[in-house]
């Protein structure tokens, strides 16, 4: 090559590089715009959390720090989202250094803005919490099953984890933990990571979560709790009274698990474990990774609830795998989740079970709906939640409407097409998040075009009610429930020997579906029949008790049995149909009279639903 020729070389190369230079892109921005978390994760985002804490029953506070390793953008300030938190100090890279708490709102809480320079790597923010902290139920040993010792657990979904670490709450955002607990000797605690097995001698307790989780994934509880395996990766963790029933209860978890497997891949988390919590626990289970937290209202003695456990591990793949970017996104976590239960449901216990809980969900989802009538935007499956609490506009919908609408696709394309196309989603999406329009291209590209399927998934998305191609769901048991229903108002008697052989699901069927007109002595007529009044299977006494405080029945003692549950119980959507029920009954002071009572063994996100139910005035 001569000069002239190199020189020539040397021109061309500086000419293309400077045409990919103009030609790139502005690189596209990691995070999308967040309306429920100050943070600005494309500025400085958190990484890794060292928790150190102690946790105080006396005092009922948590205080210590939280150490975390950044990703910092060539930033000068880091966000945090803080709610009710003292912040006592905050340090970068070990050196003290300024904060401020930015102003209050009522649902998100205070920025926790931290002074950094490009070059910082770590942050540590020294607190404690509040007796205004949302996350953290703190329980005396009369709220518990044992009644010796003190309890607690927090709830971090959708946005409390903020009111008890501070952190970067979005669900977009992931990271590693480990953590320092220090409890009471006598007591145990766990979280949603690696888990002890039994108590330590000095109360404290290292823990490790090596896979990425969004925030409100987060969990600690603290208890005079036992373990007891269930197989060689699943298990449970209970108070000691509680523990053996509980492993009877939930025997089937490595059925489920294996099942579950097949379906959708590999289970991520290594171990699958559920602790029974105390009955103020708000929810009939929370997704916590490795360690789904559980409301002891499923052990009904015949394994006949534990539909809620497959919901639970059916999120280790749909929420806590592939995360719902926003809450505007919810559906994708809790649609795909009840899906995903109901095939669960269906391969340990055959498809009169998976269709009965099927119809169930299509009567929730149409009552749902026409509650909604006022505010159909309400009924769409991707949300507005900007300006709302996320969790006032969790309905449902998300959970009804998303599972029909899967449970269409399916019926279209068929089970084998479909369960290789969300394996391939699941996995293709592992560790990362899933925004409603990212999944419609998705859907678009990789089922509906390739195999030239049209299907109006915009309706479903983007508009309210439920679209007229909805697949339906058929139950021959059910219309043997109806029948009998329409038997007892006819003769006036009611038989024992019709419903010898119901499940659960019958049960509630044939509860929820008495006809408006029924009349307290029809009622009672049933209740001498069957005995409901005195259910010991929280969900079948939970529809009866709502009819009963509907169509004003009050034979054997019934008011004084819904007294006692809602007092003990702080499942929110147990409790919320029964105050509902009282609303829509004229009986408000009925029902505030009672929550006078139970309101203080609620946790917060229950309460805070029914001061909204009930009107009530703190
Ligand atoms: N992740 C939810 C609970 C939740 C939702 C907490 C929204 C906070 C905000 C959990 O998986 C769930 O859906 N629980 C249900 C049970 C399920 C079988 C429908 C419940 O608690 O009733
Ligand atoms: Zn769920």
């Amino acid at each position: 090559m001569n000069f002239k020729q190199s020189l020539l070389v040397v021109a061309t190369l500086i000419f293309m590089i400077s045409c990919t230079e103009s030609k790139k892109e502005p690189e596209a921005l990691k995070y999308v715009e967040e309306p429920h978390s100050y943070a600005q994760p494309n500025e400085a985002v958190i990484t890794h959390l060292n928790l150190d804490i102690d946790v105080n029953f006396d005092k009922e506070v948590i205080s210590g720090s939280a150490n975390y390793n950044i990703d910092n953008n060539n930033a000068n300030e880091i966000i945090l989202d803080a709610k009710n938190l003292v912040i006592e100090k905050v340090q970068a890279d070990g050196k003290d250094t300024k904060f401020s708490l930015g102003s209050y709102d009522e649902s998100l809480g205070q920025p926790l803005k931290i002074e950094i320079t490009p070059e910082t790597k770590k942050i540590t923010v020294f607190y404690q919490t509040t007796d205004k902290t949302e996350a953290v139920q703190w329980l005396n040993p009369q709220q518990t099953a044992d009644k010796k010792h003190p309890f607690l657990f927090t709830q971090g979904q959708a946005i409390l984890t903020r009111t008890w670490i501070p952190i970067q709450d979005s669900p977009q955002i992931r990271i590693t933990y480990d953590a320092t607990v220090r409890v009471p000797k006598d007591l145990m605690a766990v979280m949603s990571a690696e888990n002890p097995k039994e108590k330590t001698a000095d109360g404290v307790y290292n823990f490790k979560m090596v896979q990425k989780i969004p925030p409100y994934l987060m969990a600690l509880a603290v208890g005079d709790i036992a373990y007891k395996p269930v197989s060689n990766r699943t298990g449970v963790y209970a108070e000691n009274s509680m523990v053996d029933a509980v492993q009877d209860e939930f025997s089937e978890m490595e059925k489920m698990m294996v099942e579950a497997e097949k379906l959708y891949g590999k289970y991520a988390w290594d171990q699958f474990d559920v602790i029974v919590l105390p009955p103020s626990f708000p929810f009939g289970g929370m997704e916590n990774p490795r360690l789904t937290f559980a409301t002891p209202t499923l052990i009904a003695g015949d394994k006949s609830l534990t539909s809620v456990v497959a919901h639970e591990l059916a999120h280790s793949w749909s929420g806590n795998l592939v995360t719902n970017t926003t809450w505007d996104d919810f559906w994708l976590n809790e649609g795909f989740t009840v899906y995903f239960e109901n095939r669960i449901m269906e391969a340990l216990y055959g498809k009169d079970r998976a269709n009965m809980l099927g119809l169930i969900a299509r009567q929730d989802l149409d009552e749902e709906v026409e509650g909604f009538k006022e505010t159909p935007e309400m009924t769409h499956l991707k949300l507005d939640l900007k300006g709302k609490n996320p969790d006032d506009g969790m309905n449902s919908i998300a959970y009804d409407k998303g599972f029909l609408f899967l449970k269409t696709l399916e019926e279209l394309v068929g089970r084998e097409k479909f369960d290789v196309f969300l394996k391939n989603y699941f996995q293709s999406n592992a560790f990362s998040t899933m925004t409603t329009e990212r999944f419609v291209e998705y859907l678009n590209k990789n089922l509906l075009e390739k195999h030239q399927i049209t299907f109006n998934t915009d309706e479903w998305i983007y508009n309210p009610g439920v679209p007229s191609n909805a697949f339906e769901i058929k139950s021959d048991k059910f219309e043997k429930v109806k029948q009998t229903i329409a038997d007892i108002m006819k003769s006036n008697k009611a038989d024992k020997e019709v419903a010898k052989d119901w499940t659960t699901q019958e049960w509630v069927y044939f509860i929820r579906n008495f006809p408006e007109d029924i009349t307290p002595d029809q009622m009672a007529i049933i209740d001498n029949a069957f005995d409901l009044t005195n259910s010991t299977n929280s969900h079948k006494a939970m529809v009866w008790y709502e009819q009963a405080i509907k169509h004003d029945y009050r034979g054997n003692d019934v008011d004084q049995k819904i007294e006692e549950f809602l007092i003990k119980v702080g499942r929110r959507w147990y409790v919320s149909t029964l105050y509902k029920a009282y609303a829509g009954a004229d009986k408000v002071d009925e029902g505030m009279a009672i929550y006078k009572k139970a309101r203080q063994n609620y946790h917060s996100v229950t309460a805070n639903t029914i001061d909204g139910v009930l009107g009530y005035n703190k």
